[in-house]
Order: C-alpha cells, then structure tokens, then sequence
C-alpha cells in the first residue's frame, strides 16, 4: 500500500558539471540547465500528483550540485542526521540542509564523521524492527555508520560499495516498501552480498544495464515507484513484481551522475 511521504528538493537553478568526483561527470560535456530545470519540475509535479508534500530548499551559486538534495542529512523518527561530505565542493550544501532542519523544529546532529546522508544511508521501517542499511568505499566512511547508529538508535548494517560507477549506495540499493529492496548485486563485496542475502531473501536482483540506467536511482511510496525513464528494464521488473512503475526523464542531472532518488530527500518525522 502506498504511503505518503514528505520530501526535499532543490530546484537545478545553479546545476553544472564544473568538476568530475564521480565516473558519470565529464566536464567536456555541455549541459543544458534549462533542460535540466525543466525535467527536475516534472520530477516535483509527478510527486505532487502522487499525493507527496514536497519542500523546497533555495539553490546557492556556486553550489551546482545541491539539486542532489538526498546527499545533505539522513532523517529517521524526527532526528536529522547531518551530512560531512566527502569532497570539499560540496561542503558548503550541508550548512544549507541544517538550516532547513533546524528552522522546521527538528533535532538535528551535525555530524563529526564524513557521510553523504540519503546517498548512503537507507532506512526499512519494516525490516527486522527498523533496520538502517549504510554504503561505504567511497564516499561514506564506516566511523559515520557508527555515528548514525549512536544518534538514530536503529541498527545499521554496513554494506561494501566496489565498483566506482555506483559510488552511492542509492545507486545500488533501492527500497521498494517498508521491507523490501531492489539491489544491483555487482556493486558490492561478496560478503555484502551475503549479508544482503540473508537479511533479504525475497529481495528483487536486477542486472546491469538496469544499475546503469540508474534503475535503481528511484523513489517508491511502497506501490508508485518513480524512476528514470531510460531504466525500462527495471519497470519491468517492479511492475512484475506489482507495483506501478512511473517513470520521469532525467538525462540531464544524469550527467552529474545522479538521477530521481538523488533528488529527492525523504522527511520521516
Ligand atoms: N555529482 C554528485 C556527486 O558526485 C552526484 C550526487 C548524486 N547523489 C546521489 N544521491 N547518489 O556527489
């Protein structure tokens, strides 16, 4: 049953590929931001039409990935756990997400550990009580999953990220309800694997191309899921398994190597 959701966006008013932290980014690559702002409205209407309430956070100048709002905080039962990125040209995005939280009256931990928040972390409020599921290799580091546990009080599994194309956990990993996921099973160790196995045994296995299309990249309310219109293998398979795929045309913020779940931060109050 679909659930609605509260989310955070940010509008690709200053989106560019200025830089390249990431194997998706080529700075030779035009990018045409009235295209990109264009899809990225599409992405917002789809989750007005779905029922979702939507947020929005103010683009800054000089920031051209903060439309990738899902990397600034982690929220889990009303605490935000903040993001320490990675890469000092994103540094600035997380004072920008504190400042949402703290001004709509939630606890926000800023955090000491280095994490790409919604990036890398992931929350199942029907899996085994509550279960919290946190990618490092790349961007997050495991002292941060530590961290999140401390602060969030659910259990967090650490899984391996390997291959550099999906350096976020939301790359490779996606939620479909409360207790299910889709994963991308090359993108992490043979013993991520395992543990994902275990813990996931109806989980739906998808194969390459459908990561590459960023497939996984998508948002669900646990029926509608949302995601990248060129990941046509991976609607079928969610539509297989019974829920309704949507998908939304985001070539353009492709080319900063994200795509729907990137833009979009889930709110659990
Ligand atoms: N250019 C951004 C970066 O490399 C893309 C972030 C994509 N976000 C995501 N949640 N995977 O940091």
């Amino acid at each position: 049953m679909p659930r609605k959701r509260t989310y955070l966006l940010c509008p690709p008013e200053y989106f560019a590929v200025e830089y390249a932290i990431n194997p998706w980014m080529d700075t030779t690559t035009p990018v045409d931001r009235d295209l990109a702002l264009k899809q990225w409205h599409q992405l917002r209407q789809t989750l007005l039409d779905l029922g979702h309430t939507v947020h929005e956070l103010t683009p800054q100048p000089g920031l051209p990935d903060m439309v990738y709002a899902a990397n600034g905080a982690f929220t889990v039962d009303g605490t935000s756990y903040g993001a320490r990125f990675r890469y000092p040209q994103r540094a600035a995005e997380a004072d920008a997400h504190r400042a949402f939280y703290e001004a709509h009256g939630w606890r926000h931990v800023v955090p000491t550990e280095t994490n790409e928040g919604e990036g890398d972390f992931t929350y199942l409020p029907g899996a085994h009580g509550g279960l919290i599921l946190a990618g490092y290799g790349f961007r997050t580091s495991t002292a941060a999953h530590a961290e999140a546990q401390e602060v969030l009080g659910r259990p967090v599994v650490s899984l391996r990220l390997v291959d550099p194309r999906f350096y976020h956990l939301d790359t490779a990993l996606a939620p479909l309800d409360d207790q299910t996921v889709a994963y991308y099973p090359g993108a992490f160790s043979t013993a991520s694997r395992r543990v994902l196995a275990q813990l996931f045994p109806d989980a739906i296995q998808v194969d390459e191309a459908d990561a590459v299309a960023f497939g996984l990249n998508l948002v669900s309310d646990g029926r509608h899921v949302v995601l990248n219109s060129e990941a046509t293998g991976m609607a079928a398979r969610v539509a297989e398994a019974g829920y309704t795929p949507v998908p939304v045309d985001l070539s353009e913020l492709k080319k900063g190597g994200g795509s729907v779940k990137c833009c979009v931060a889930e709110l659990r109050p």
